[in-house]
């Protein structure tokens, strides 16, 4: 996808897994673009959630792709105990490696794109030596760990910093995905201040009782 059209990663982790395998079918017929998989290890963030044979059956179960987000300490040593392959996105945190560039490099190397995480108290200016290796950066919106928290309120200046300075560097390709209470009405603003990719969780598509077609139509109406 280029840079400019806006696209859907619904946060795996918070589906009703009572029905999954039909959440995943009306992901198909609403044409999600993105599968946002949350991998956590209890060390970079105080919280497990999903895992590697999850990935798996994702990669069997259907053709979405992936945007696996790796809230692990040490990346660069767990990249291989994942599936991943040409059209899936896979992220790691700048806070959390001292391997940055290396890591990024080997999910090239693995024909999926790379893309770097930044929490929100981490500068845009550290990602200036990394910008040749990413395809995309994952701006973290709230602080990483758990699903249902608020935004951090100064999210939106940040994207509009962000794409400014991918810009001003000549990386105009590479793509913004926002993380954390992306609800209809902060994904208008993100989307406005230059976000491409919308992880969208408790506060927008999954909503108890909201048929996902009907939560699908209005996020996009956000967003486009
Ligand atoms: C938080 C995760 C997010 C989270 C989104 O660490 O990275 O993907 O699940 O959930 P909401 O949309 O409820 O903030
Ligand atoms: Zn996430």
């Amino acid at each position: 996808m280029a840079v400019g059209q806006k696209q859907i990663s619904p946060s795996v982790m918070c589906a009703d897994f009572m029905n999954f395998g039909e959440c995943i079918r009306d992901f198909e017929k609403n044409g999600i673009e993105y599968l946002h998989v949350d991998i956590m290890d209890g060390q970079f963030v105080k919280n497990f959630t999903l895992g590697t044979d999850f990935c798996k059956i994702l990669k069997k179960e259907t053709n979405i792709p992936l945007d696996i987000h790796l809230m692990v300490e040490r990346p660069e040593d767990k990249l291989s105990w994942f599936e991943f392959g040409e059209g899936d996105y896979v992220s790691i945190h700048y806070e959390s490696t001292a391997h940055l560039q290396r890591a990024l490099a080997e999910i090239r190397a693995r024909g999926a794109k790379p893309m770097v995480a930044i929490n929100p108290a981490t500068p845009i200016e550290v990602l200036r030596w990394v910008l040749p290796d990413i395809d995309a950066v994952l701006l973290m919106t709230v602080n990483p760990g758990f699903a249902g928290q608020k935004m951090v309120p100064q999210s939106i200046e940040k994207i509009r910093e962000l794409r400014s300075y991918l810009d001003a560097n000549g990386y105009e390709n590479v793509e913004i995905e926002v993380d954390g209470n992306v609800s209809f009405e902060n994904a208008r603003k993100m989307s406005d201040a230059g976000a491409d990719i919308f992880v969208a969780g408790t506060s927008s598509l999954f909503k108890k009782g909201v048929p996902m077609d009907e939560s699908v139509k209005k996020f996009r109406e956000s967003i486009d």
